[in-house]
């Protein structure tokens, strides 16, 4: 079995709500196309603490109130993504936060894709293993997958 030697590692993955409104199927296809399996989805509307858990080291920054106001708004695809390397290939698939820069260096990321601004630019991912655990916890409870 393959992942005997590629060992699965799991991501927080989400679809912010403007995008999981208006390009939830093409960004799901590029999901799948990468290779991620879905371990675990539910579409809802992220409460403001849970905003708040996802963009902590935001708090305090200038556009920390936007940034929940916007993640709050309507319902987000919440996801655990799995696949060897899952956290840092999801975040190169999103593609860097500002879609100006994404359209100019990864042109097939998600973000030059289907982002607005650097606001609503489509999608969140955790930036490192111990973020994904603690988000994945949040929105689903104990990590019950291997
Ligand atoms: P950040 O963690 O820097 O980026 P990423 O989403 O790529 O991990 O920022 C978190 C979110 O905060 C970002 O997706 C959108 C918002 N944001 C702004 O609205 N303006 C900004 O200048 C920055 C840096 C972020």
């Amino acid at each position: 079995e393959l992942e005997f030697f590629f060992p699965q590692e799991h991501t927080f993955a989400l679809i912010k709500p403007d995008a999981a409104k208006h390009h939830k199927d093409d960004i799901m296809q590029k999901v799948k196309e990468a290779g991620f399996t879905i371990s675990k989805i539910k579409e809802e509307a992220l409460t403001r603490e849970m905003a708040e858990q996802f963009y902590k080291d935001h708090k305090g920054k200038p556009f920390f109130e936007e940034l929940v106001t916007c993640m709050t708004q309507g319902p987000s695809v919440i996801m655990v993504l799995s696949k060897e390397n899952a956290v840092e290939e999801w975040r190169q698939l999103m593609g860097p936060t500002d879609p100006e820069v994404a359209k100019q260096t990864s042109p097939e990321s998600i973000r030059a894709q289907f982002a607005q601004d650097i606001l609503s630019n489509a999608v969140h991912g955790s930036s490192n293993r111990e973020h994904a655990l603690k988000s994945i916890e949040c929105a689903f409870g104990e990590l019950d997958i291997d």
